[in-house]
């Protein structure tokens, strides 16, 4: 049974600048709630009960969220605003939430290794902190590769389908079939061309890990972006150890670019009870007027 997960969130997320300057890219919110705790809460529906974030300069904003904020609460039991205080109850009490600070944003893979004695010798679950994953079953994904890492007796990563022209900007998997969704890995390849892509089944932000991944991130030199890379562990341990690919039932939303942000937005917001009605109207409006 896995109890433990890991989100890194230590990363400068220069790709959000000048957002990113001084805030959390994984507190942006998502309509009306932070990224983050999205996050968390698919760990802790996925039956975590332990989670250590990795975090860095500027991510305070974090550590608050998930503390508890006694005026706050006191200000909204003396207003009688009970729905808002459970809901902001229950942020701090989901889970038993750590916070470890990455010393120098080396990757994400020095991210990971950071930790090793906090995880101890059990599988974990990683799940990173600016990216959602919606799953189309009702099944957290987290969930989904905790359930095929007990049947297969290995470590998972998550895989979606993408279009075969766009294989060129993710992590592809190379890996052979073992029915229902799962692939044996023998390799991940970064970025291929589509010519040369053998799959276009590309890594989606979700893992679980057994315990050895720490013995080789210990052992991965720095490689792209002169960064500790995950990836390049991850090769490593394919090469000797079970490892496997679940295609996931759901939907990556990848909030560290500002198109797929807005993206996302848009597409929980016209889920939401109250703002679809009224967004609708405003995107019907909107496209009239566009060129
Ligand atoms: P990204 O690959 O999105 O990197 O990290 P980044 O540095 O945050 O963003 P860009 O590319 O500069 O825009 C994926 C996840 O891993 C964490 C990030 O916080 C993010 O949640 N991460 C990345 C770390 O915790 N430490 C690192 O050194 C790098």
């Amino acid at each position: 049974m896995i109890r433990k997960a890991v989100i890194p969130a230590a990363g400068f997320g220069t790709r959000f600048l000048p957002l990113t300057k001084a805030q959390p890219k994984e507190m942006l919110p998502i309509v009306d709630t932070p990224t983050i705790q999205l996050v968390v809460e698919e760990a802790v529906e996925s039956g975590i009960t332990d989670i250590l974030m990795v975090i860095g300069k500027s991510k305070r904003a974090i550590e608050e969220h998930f503390d508890r904020n006694f005026e706050l609460e006191q200000e909204l039991a003396e207003k009688g605003k009970t729905d808002l205080l459970d809901q902001i109850r229950h942020v701090s009490e989901m889970a038993d939430i750590h916070f470890i600070w990455q010393k120098e944003l080396n990757g994400l893979g020095d991210a990971v290794s950071y930790a090793r004695s906090h995880v101890g010798n059990e599988p974990f679950a990683l799940l990173l902190g600016d990216t959602i994953l919606e799953s189309h079953s009702g099944v957290p994904v987290t969930k989904q590769l905790m359930d095929v890492s007990e049947k297969y007796q290995g470590s998972v990563v998550a895989l979606e389908e993408v279009p075969v022209e766009k294989v060129n900007r993710y992590g592809i998997m190379d890996g052979t079939d073992q029915g229902e969704g799962v692939y044996r890995v023998s390799d991940f390849i970064e970025k291929p061309e589509p010519d040369q892509a053998p799959s276009n089944l590309a890594f989606a932000g979700r893992y679980v890990f057994m315990p050895d991944i720490f013995d080789f991130l210990v052992q991965t030199g720095r490689g792209k972006n002169n960064e500790i890379q995950l990836t390049d562990a991850m090769r490593q341990m394919a090469q000797s150890r079970p490892m496997f690919g679940a295609r996931i039932d759901g939907k990556r939303h990848d909030i560290g670019n500002t198109l797929d942000f807005i993206k996302t937005n848009i597409h929980y917001a016209l889920k939401h009870p109250e703002l679809k009605g009224p967004l609708s109207d405003y995107i019907k409006a909107l496209v009239g007027t566009l060129p």
